[in-house]
């Protein structure tokens, strides 16, 4: 029977997650569910995601204090309006063979007598969730996150809106100063192997072209979608690209060459190289601009607050039914589940040609036809 939970957060943070710790504790800590069980649970935040798990030792009051913080309602009540961790956030791999901790995670979630384990993450901290349960036997469920939206078997993850609406605001911003002075700005977004919010966020802002990773583009045709609006009289333009955006036949580009425990590269640049050669191939004034962490700042949107809460709920909701190995997720208009492993098999990347036109660069202008055309 489960008694204590371990909640963690794992990963890039974003607006949403606080949210969900908050649930999470509220819903193990409530009172009628202790009336319902016969006892209380309780909920323990691990600190810093995996790095906490491998990092504490457990007969070490200092260290406990340190990697551990035990979580009610009182301690948890104002976080959900709160950007950002407070658990605190790593990219810590367990597994990877560098410092090989799996079995150390085992021998502390059993010292510290935590009966589960709630992971939110996306699909790096998920992976190690999922080897945690499928490998070496423990209980565990996720909760998705990442502001790139790409994680498997889930509609939504966390921080997705808030970031969306920072990347509207941002251009809204940029607008102004790009009319004024006929410019043409650059802008780009996040999302390592996913255009989610580049596509999303560049339609919301109305951008003119829009470039995303999962669809090769050539600098020349961009320049020419450019040149054309200026011969229709449009001012200025906004570019949004994606951090992972690729120039036809050639590889992302990186910020540097040095890889996290997870074996990711730090993107970052394309934006930058982009204006330069618009600029040489139109002549246009141009400018770029990296959004960068800005989206994983700020406060959570209406919608990461409460998909932060109907998450949290039904994570405990899994625990309690003792259903582990699964990430709650939201799916066609509910609160659902899928396995762990369904999560983490591939990423949930653009389907360029439900959404995507190559020949603008930008948004599809059709949604019934011809893909989803009924034959009925
Ligand atoms: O969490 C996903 C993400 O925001 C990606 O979009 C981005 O490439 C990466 O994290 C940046 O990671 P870091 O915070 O480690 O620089």
């Amino acid at each position: 029977m489960v008694r204590r939970i371990g909640v963690l957060t794992g990963g890039g943070d974003c607006a949403g997650l606080n949210s969900a710790i908050k649930w999470v504790t509220k819903t193990a800590t409530d009172p009628n569910l202790a009336t319902h069980n016969g006892e209380q649970l309780e909920v323990w935040g691990i600190r810093e995601g995996w790095r906490g798990l491998i990092e504490i030792e457990p007969g070490d009051p200092d260290s406990v204090s340190r990697w551990v913080t035990q979580l009610d309602e009182l301690v948890v009540r104002t976080w959900d309006r709160q950007g950002g961790t407070v658990l605190g956030s790593s990219r810590t791999n367990p597994f990877n063979p560098k410092i090989d901790k799996g079995q150390k995670c085992v021998e502390n979630i059993k010292a510290m007598g935590l009966d589960a384990l709630v992971a939110i993450g996306g699909e790096d901290t998920l992976s190690v969730a999922y080897k945690l349960y499928h490998d070496l036997g423990q209980k565990v469920v996720g909760i998705p996150k990442t502001i790139d939206r790409d994680l498997n078997g889930t509609d939504y993850t966390l921080g997705y809106d808030t970031a969306l609406n920072v990347i509207t605001e941002e251009v809204d911003r940029l607008r102004t100063t790009a009319g004024s002075h006929n410019r043409l700005f650059v802008v780009e977004v996040m999302g390592r192997h996913a255009g989610w919010l580049a596509l999303e966020g560049g339609q919301a802002s109305g951008a003119h072209v829009i470039l995303i990773p999962e669809y090769e583009f050539e600098v020349d045709k961009v320049a020419s979608l450019l040149e054309k609006r200026r011969q229709a009289g449009v001012r200025y333009d906004i570019v949004v690209v994606s951090e992972g955006a690729k120039i036809k036949g050639q590889d992302e580009v990186y910020l540097s060459d040095k890889v996290d425990s997870f074996g990711h590269k730090v993107l970052g640049g394309i934006g930058e190289n982009l204006a330069k050669r618009l600029e040489e191939l139109t002549g246009f004034e141009t400018r770029h601009v990296v959004l960068s962490h800005i989206q994983r700042g700020g406060n959570p949107s209406a919608r990461d607050r409460l998909m932060g809460r109907y998450f949290g709920i039904a994570a405990v909701d899994l625990i309690l039914e003792e259903d582990f190995g699964r990430m709650v997720a939201y799916r066609e208009g509910h609160i659902t589940s899928v396995s762990l492993k369904q999560a983490i098999e591939r990423l949930a990347l653009v389907d360029v040609d439900k959404f995507y036109d190559p020949s603008r660069y930008n948004g599809r202008r059709s949604s019934l036809l011809p893909w989803s055309r009924r034959d009925d």
